[in-house]
Parts: C-alpha cells; structure tokens; sequence
C-alpha cells in the first residue's frame, strides 16, 4: 500500500502534459477514490493495529515515538499556553452557565468514562474513534486506578456529561481528567469531504456551502474546535494533536497511569497525516482567494487557540481583522 501511495505524486505532475485542467481533475478524482478506499481499508482495521512484537520490527517503533516524555510534557505546557493567552484575550464561555438546559448545550460534545475516571471531547476524524476504542479495551482488561472514586461520589452510569445535572457536571469537571483531540482545520474538511459529507459537489462548491452556512449552522465535522470543545471553560488535562497521536497517547496513559503492563495500539495518524500532505496543496489551489481568507476567518478562533503554523489556511491577517 505505501509503495502505491508513494507512486501517485509523480502520476499528478505528468499530467501536465497534455490538457492541462481536465486531466489534472481527473487524477485528482483518481486520488480521491484511492483515498477513499485507503480510508475505508484504514477503518475497517479500527484505525489501528497491534504494535509489532518481532525484534525486526523495531525499527517502525521508533518511528512511532519519536517523543520523549519530556518533550511530550514540554509540548503540553506550550498548548496550554497558547490556549490560555486565547482565552485571556477573546470573549469565551469559560463558566458553566447556570440555566440547567444552557450548560448541558455547552457540554454536549463531552464524553464521561466513569471506571476511567476521563473526560473526553468527541468530534469526528480527530483520532478520538482510537481513543475510545483503547479506552475499550482497557475497561475490558480490567484496568484499576491506584485511587479509586470514593462510594459517595458515584455520579451514575451516563456516557454523555450533558446527561448529568448540574452539581454533577460541576463535580466531573472538577476531579476528572480531561482530554481533547485537536487537527489541523483544513485537514479536517478534507477529511468531511473525503467521507462522503459533500454529495457530489466539487470540493470548492463544498467550502462554498460551508462559508455560506456559517459557524452556528455548521456541522460537528467542520464546526470549529473551540466552539464544540469549550477549551476556555474546560480546562483540559491533555491537549492531543492528530498526527501525533502514537507518542503523545502513549505518554498520556503512562502519566495517568493507565498503562499498566498492556501494550497501546499503533495509531495510523502520522500516516494520513503524510498522505493529507501533499493532497492538500491539490484541493487548496482548487479555491479562490476570497474562499482561503473566509475559511482562515470561519476557523480563526481555532487558529489562535492552537496554533497551527503549517496550515496552507493560515494567515495572521484573518486573526486580527474584525467582522
Ligand atoms: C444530581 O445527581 C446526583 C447523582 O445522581 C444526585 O445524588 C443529586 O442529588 C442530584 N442533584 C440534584 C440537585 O438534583
Ligand atoms: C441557519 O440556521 C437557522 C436556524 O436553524 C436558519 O434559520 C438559517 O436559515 C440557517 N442559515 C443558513 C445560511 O443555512
């Protein structure tokens, strides 16, 4: 599979022979296709596969971390950081409103796990489909904290923290630990096209529907992070960034000591994050300057709450201009 995935770069840029735009729109239809069943192939193993166990093999698994703890924790005060500058500067939510129906609104992405005792944020193609499938696993194996949850503050059974009223919630936030999945704004609406949320529309019709809605009517696959995640009033624990999510979950776990003796699964991000790499530069160039300036500014709060300085959306400008 790598070696053809390798193969069609070179495939694209022949195609400048020839007429130009048509071929060019049918390879990157080709490429799309192909992705697409990568996707699907990369699905079907549950976005993961065991870690190798053969001495041979050793050389994947320094790849896959090429983090060390330090690093990891060095990148975590640097996120939090960043966010909390964000929040210190930008209007945000960040108290738990006190009408019962508001706050459940404003905590409807979040996940509880109760054994776990872990608060996580779901939003779709973030790498949190790995996540909650480890967390399966490990709710499986039986896995005991070294300080379970005192008798009296069993909270229920509920798997969304909108369920729980409000002194509930209050207390989750409090004791948990929490954990949000950030990527990449325009890889995730490569992602939203690529499984199927467009219907047919060219990727540049697709970004003109999405501009044209709006963030309040977006979908959870492009609605930016900061709004769904609610970062200024959760503080979270562990801020996780796809393409990285084999190290960086990895620490996690040891330091929440939920590691234990079991063996994480390979996450396969870094890969789609390499195959998104140069894809991207295709469907980019496919949109107008107006379009890349309104999707800077339509993700511009995700933009200073993050950072994502490699972005091709990325532009200072589109932080600052009013609107
Ligand atoms: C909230 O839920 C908890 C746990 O189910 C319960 O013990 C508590 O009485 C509830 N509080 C209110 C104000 O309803
Ligand atoms: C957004 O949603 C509101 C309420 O559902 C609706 O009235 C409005 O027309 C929608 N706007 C667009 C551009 O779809």
């Amino acid at each position: 599979m790598p070696a053809q995935i390798s193969a069609l770069p070179a495939v694209v840029s022949s195609s400048h022979f020839g007429s130009p735009g048509k071929t060019m729109r049918f390879f990157i239809r080709l490429l799309f296709s192909s992705l697409v069943f990568i996707s699907l192939l990369w699905c079907s193993h549950l976005l993961w596969k065991r870690l190798p166990q053969s001495q041979g093999d050793l050389t994947v698994l320094k790849e896959d971390l090429p983090v060390t703890f330090d690093t990891f924790l060095h990148t975590q005060q640097l996120r939090k950081k960043t966010l909390r500058s964000f929040c210190g500067q930008t209007a945000k939510i960040t108290e738990l409103p006190h009408n019962e129906q508001e706050a459940s609104q404003v905590v409807s992405s979040i996940m509880v796990n109760n054994k776990l005792q872990l608060l996580h944020c779901k939003i779709p193609a973030t790498g949190v489909e790995g996540w909650e499938q480890l967390l399966e696993m490990l709710e499986e194996k039986d896995v005991t904290l070294q300080m379970p949850v005192p008798a009296h503050q069993q909270f229920g059974t509920q798997k969304r923290l909108s369920q729980y009223n409000l002194t509930s919630v209050e207390a989750l936030l409090k004791s948990y630990t929490k954990v949000m999945f950030i990527r990449e704004p325009f890889h995730r609406l490569i992602s939203a096209y690529m499984h199927g949320l467009a219907d047919g529309l060219t990727f540049k019709e697709f970004i003109q529907y999405i501009l044209y809605r709006g963030s309040s009517n977006a979908s959870i696959e492009w609605k930016p992070l900061v709004s769904l995640c609610r970062p200024c009033l959760i503080h979270y624990d562990y801020i996780i960034m796809f393409g990285f999510l084999g190290s960086e979950v990895h620490h996690l776990m040891q330091r929440a000591g939920l590691l234990g003796n079991s063996q994480l699964p390979e996450f396969i991000d870094s890969k789609i994050r390499w195959t998104y790499g140069w894809l991207e530069e295709q469907m980019f160039s496919e949109l107008s300057h107006v379009q890349k300036k309104q999707l800077c500014h339509f993700f511009r709060f995700d933009f200073a709450a993050f950072h994502f300085p490699n972005s091709l959306l990325w532009d200072p400008t589109c932080i600052s201009e009013s609107t």
